[in-house]
């Protein structure tokens, strides 16, 4: 874990595309190890935000700094290469490649394919073995020679996290890692959500409140590319601002349907 006080911190981050303004001036800070849940109204710019931090998109101004080193303006493979992993809000797999194969191209392409052929091989016995630890962490061992196609929709979404966290990355954004899931799909995957980042830096975009309260830290509330409010979860629950631009209904609904 990093010595500097923040793993992620977002300065007055700023993203147009043509005239229109998408993020207006976002700012956050990330403690390592803490689980964020980044919440708003569709459109609010929350994959944008993600796409900014990713080094997706280039940000208009401000600055964005992992582990306390500026990422404003490194390419996407640069910032996965300082410890910064992301999974996207539409599937990414190789579907015709095996769950095991899957993984491993990620492991090899985080190692960097970097070292000449005749220590290729020692590499890959390394990523085999990180591609089967992989898959028992994400509990898809006993699926390790299906073709992805072949997974269910949730072993499809575990997948995806496997995928992500396989270099070892200390700062994971998951962009709706449960959308399209069952109750109790939900459930399961938020407990493996846990376990595989244990320890580690997260950021989750999510709809869903039952996830939001049962998983994060610290609450982000993006409205129109701006964070009104980044607290911990009573503290935005109780907050009457959040409440009118956001959450009082979907709230009241939640704890209607929770009997809080
Ligand atoms: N590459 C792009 N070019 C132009 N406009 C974009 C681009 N990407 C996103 N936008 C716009 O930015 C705004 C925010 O989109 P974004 O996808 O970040 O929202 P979101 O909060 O993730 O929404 P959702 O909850 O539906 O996933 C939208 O109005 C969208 O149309
Ligand atoms: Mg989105």
């Amino acid at each position: 874990m990093s010595a500097h006080p923040f793993a992620l911190e977002l300065t007055d981050v700023r993203k147009s595309f043509g005239k229109t303004e998408i993020i207006r001036g976002a700012s956050l800070q990330v403690k390592p190890g803490e689980r964020v849940a980044i919440i708003g109204p569709n459109g609010a710019g929350k994959s944008t935000l993600f796409n900014l931090i990713s080094g997706r998109f280039g940000i208009s101004t401000g600055d964005i700094r992992l582990n306390g080193a500026s990422i404003a303006g490194r390419k996407p493979y640069e910032i996965n290469r300082m410890g910064l992993a992301r999974s996207f809000q539409v599937s990414n797999l190789f579907v015709r490649l095996s769950v095991f194969e899957n993984i491993r191209c990620a492991v090899l392409w985080s190692m960097g394919y970097r070292y000449a052929f005749w220590k290729f091989l020692a590499d890959l016995r390394d990523a085999n073995d990180r591609a089967d630890e992989v898959l028992r962490m994400i509990k898809l061992d006993k699926k390790r020679d299906v073709q992805a196609m072949n997974l269910t929709y949730a072993e499809q979404r575990a997948l995806e996290i496997g995928i992500t966290i396989a270099g070892g990355a200390s700062v994971v954004l998951l962009d709706e890692p449960t959308a399209g899931m069952s109750k109790s799909e939900t459930t399961r995957f938020i407990q493996l959500i846990r376990e595989v980042t244990a320890g580690k830096t997260l950021l989750t975009v999510e709809h869903d409140m039952g996830v939001v309260f049962g998983l994060a830290d610290k609450i982000a509330v993006l409205v129109y590319g701006e964070v009104i409010a980044f607290d911990v979860p009573e503290a935005v629950r109780a907050n009457p601002k959040v409440q009118e631009a956001y959450l009082g209904s979907v709230l009241v609904a939640h704890e209607k349907a929770h009997g809080a």
